[in-house]
């Protein structure tokens, strides 16, 4: 599989409606492309910009229409919204550019308090609409982190939504209880969450939440596991695991695309947005919508959480 990866487009994981949008199930996420290494420091190191581009001008020519991104993802030099403009403006008709708002980088980098406010998380929004160079966003997620109420913040968006600077809602690092909060205000598109292999029983509720409702289950860190944003590779900072390297080698493909295809083995709600800054990583990723596995692997790569 590895060797032919080359001709695998987004198009074989098979697709999805986020309200009247229609993704391939692989997309992109953006946090890895505006620095090598660690993401989300102060101190990141910019990636060459040349190089990011390619890797999403490569995205999309594999049929990738699907990029998360968020106006917090920068780096010193780089900021994930100005590359996917420079990168892919004129967008496609079919491009759907999802973004998050709540959680507030200052320009030195350092992170300031979350948007709460409406007036807050209005600037937010504005602030991705001038650096996408859009008039509308696809998909905004509010990001949330704690268990508070977020009826107010949602509501707020939902406004938004109303007043047409948004087109569809979704949520991130929620609990069940925000889904239902939100879903009695406005339609939720998506919920994006941590997830993979070895997830927490909570994240494996949320996801079968989402399935019962509808609503797209987005993971991220599905490669990354526990290693996360840290920097690491596939299987995170503590080493691959042994199960999965085995079904690597088993199916002569790699422990990413182990990874993302027991992800997206979970259900046919469940989008991936695998994040590389690397080009031959992105077609190994895009490929593994290929990838299925039986349900005996399937099986055998499930923890008991
Ligand atoms: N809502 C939220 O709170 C939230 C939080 C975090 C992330 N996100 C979104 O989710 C996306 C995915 O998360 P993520 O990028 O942190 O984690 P990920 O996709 O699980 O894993 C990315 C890591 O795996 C490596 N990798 C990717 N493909 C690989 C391959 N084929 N073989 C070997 N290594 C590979 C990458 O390094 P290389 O660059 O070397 O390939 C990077 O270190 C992000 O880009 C972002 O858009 C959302």
């Amino acid at each position: 599989m590895t060797t032919t990866s080359e001709t695998i487009t987004a198009a074989a994981a098979g697709s999805w409606q986020l309200g009247d949008l229609t993704v391939n199930r692989i997309g992109f996420g953006t946090m890895r492309l505006p620095q090598r290494g660690p993401a989300l420091r102060a101190d990141a190191v910019p990636r060459d910009r040349a190089t990011a581009i390619a890797v999403l001008r490569k995205a999309v020519e594999l049929g990738v229409n699907h990029l998360d991104t968020a106006a917090f993802y920068f780096s010193p030099l780089r900021s994930a919204n100005e590359l996917i403009n420079r990168a892919l403006a004129p967008y496609a008709d079919d491009l759907v550019i999802t973004t998050k708002v709540g959680p507030c980088r200052l320009p030195s980098g350092e992170w300031g308090e979350h948007a709460r406010t409406p007036g807050a998380l209005r600037g937010q929004v504005e602030e991705n609409l001038r650096q996408l160079g859009r008039d509308h966003l696809d998909v905004v997620n509010l990001r949330i982190v704690g268990g508070d109420s977020i009826a107010e913040r949602f509501g707020a968006l939902a406004e938004l939504r109303e007043a047409g600077l948004i087109r569809h809602l979704g949520l991130s690092n929620v609990r069940p209880a925000h889904l239902d909060e939100a879903l009695a205000i406005a339609p939720v598109v998506c919920v994006q969450n941590p997830y993979g292999i070895g997830a927490p029983a909570e994240q494996e509720e949320m996801l079968r939440l989402c399935g019962e409702r509808g609503v797209a289950f987005v993971p991220f860190y599905a490669i990354a596991g526990v290693g996360r944003e840290r920097g690491a590779g596939a299987g995170g900072a503590g080493g691959e695991d042994e199960e999965v390297l085995a079904v690597a080698r088993e199916r002569g493909v790699s422990a990413a695309q182990v990874r993302l295809a027991w992800t997206l083995g979970r259900g046919a709600h469940v989008l991936a947005i695998p994040g590389t800054g690397d080009v031959d990583h992105l077609v190994d990723n895009v490929a593994a919508g290929a990838l299925r596995l039986t349900p005996a692997e399937l099986s055998r790569l499930t923890r008991t959480p």
